[in-house]
């Protein structure tokens, strides 16, 4: 298993993992969300999975992703997801340690990450990798609201 930066050729394997590991949403636009981060620091953008088979040119097998964000203050994390099949044998990790590593070379100094109220079962996770509840309460405003029909 190796983590590295996604690619094009992953946009379907990777909408299909975040179906399958529950972070997508009805109403959100997700391979628009894939279109815009390839313009934003595309680095931050990690899949892992196993190579491609040699002369072969799809996505391999794709196991997990995360997608980050740095805006000039501090890191986010987004779309942490790991194959139902393949949680609990450290793809998690891997992908939370190659995105710090690639944060810190960027000079981010803290991330920070959002985990749903119906979601607190990962709490767990993000306490083994380092991550503390900060106790905040996290507020947003649609600019643009999603079509939720
Ligand atoms: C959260 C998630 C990404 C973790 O990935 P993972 O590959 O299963 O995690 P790892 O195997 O790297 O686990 C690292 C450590 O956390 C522990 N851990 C992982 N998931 C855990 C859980 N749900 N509860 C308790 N501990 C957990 C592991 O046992 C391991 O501990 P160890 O270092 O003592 O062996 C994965 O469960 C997932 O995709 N969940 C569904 C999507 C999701 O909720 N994403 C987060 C949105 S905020």
């Amino acid at each position: 298993m190796k983590v590295r930066t996604y690619r094009e050729t992953d946009e379907h394997a990777v909408l299909d993992l975040w179906e399958r590991a529950g972070v997508s949403r009805p109403w959100l636009d997700l391979r628009a969300e894939i279109h815009e981060k390839r313009k934003r620091d595309p680095m931050l953008f990690l899949v892992a999975g196993d190579d491609r088979p040699k002369g072969t040119t799809g996505p391999g097998v794709i196991l997990g992703s995360v997608m980050g964000a740095y805006d000039g203050r501090r890191g986010w994390v987004y779309h942490l997801a790991v194959e139902p099949d393949h949680q609990v044998r450290g793809i998690g990790r891997a992908l939370m340690a190659e995105l710090e590593s690639r944060m810190v070379a960027q000079g981010v100094r803290k991330l920070n990450l959002q985990v749903r109220a119906d979601n607190l079962g990962v709490a767990a996770f993000y306490e083994k990798i380092g991550y503390t509840d900060e106790h905040l309460t996290s507020f947003g405003k649609w600019l643009k609201p999603p079509d939720r029909t």
